[in-house]
């Protein structure tokens, strides 16, 4: 594959997937609401978001080191190199974060949705619990969401500055 073609490439993916995962972000974020229909419903939202903020980090990453590379580094300090760095930078937090945080609540969760649907009902204890995991996925959610609307504003921008 020649040069052009192998960038072409990459940021076919990298906005394809990116623009995806953004998206989702409102989806399963605060202003969702439905998460948990969309947890109980459709499990496997979350393996298509994460299939996407691998394909945008790796491509992303992949970008950046071959910009990087063709100016010997040089790229890396412009005005547009330091946006897509931090643009890059927000993003990865907010995957972090997003995975890390609300993924990892929203998981617990479920298992305990799963225990008390086999019990019959939940227990107060476990209501109490999910209440607790709930707050945690929706803080976990604005926090992600937050940078990734810098990380897309930097990526937007940054060719242009
Ligand atoms: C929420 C996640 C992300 C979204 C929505 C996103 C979106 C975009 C978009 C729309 C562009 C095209 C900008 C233009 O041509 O003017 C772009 C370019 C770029 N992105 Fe991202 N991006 C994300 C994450 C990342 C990450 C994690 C990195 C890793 C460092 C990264 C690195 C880059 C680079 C280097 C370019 C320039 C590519 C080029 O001009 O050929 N992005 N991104």
């Amino acid at each position: 594959m020649d040069d052009r073609a192998l960038t072409l490439l990459l940021r076919l993916i990298h906005i394809l997937a990116g623009v995806f995962w953004a998206g989702s972000v409102r989806e399963t974020g605060p202003e969702g609401g439905r998460v948990m229909s969309h947890l109980v419903g459709r499990r496997r939202l979350p393996v298509f978001i994460g299939i996407a903020i691998l394909l945008t980090v790796v491509s992303g990453l992949i970008m950046y080191g071959r910009m990087a590379a063709a100016t010997h580094g040089t790229w890396t300090g412009t005005a547009p190199g330091i946006a897509y760095g931090l643009g890059g930078l927000a993003a990865i937090l907010g995957a972090v974060v997003g995975m890390g945080v609300s993924g990892a609540a929203a998981r617990r969760m479920a298992a305990i949705g799963q225990r008390a649907a086999e019990a019959g009902r939940p227990s107060p204890e476990q209501q109490a619990q999910i209440q607790g995991l709930q707050r945690r996925m929706m803080l976990g959610a604005r926090i992600a969401a937050g940078l990734i609307a810098v990380a897309v504003v930097a990526m937007a921008t940054a060719r242009y500055l």
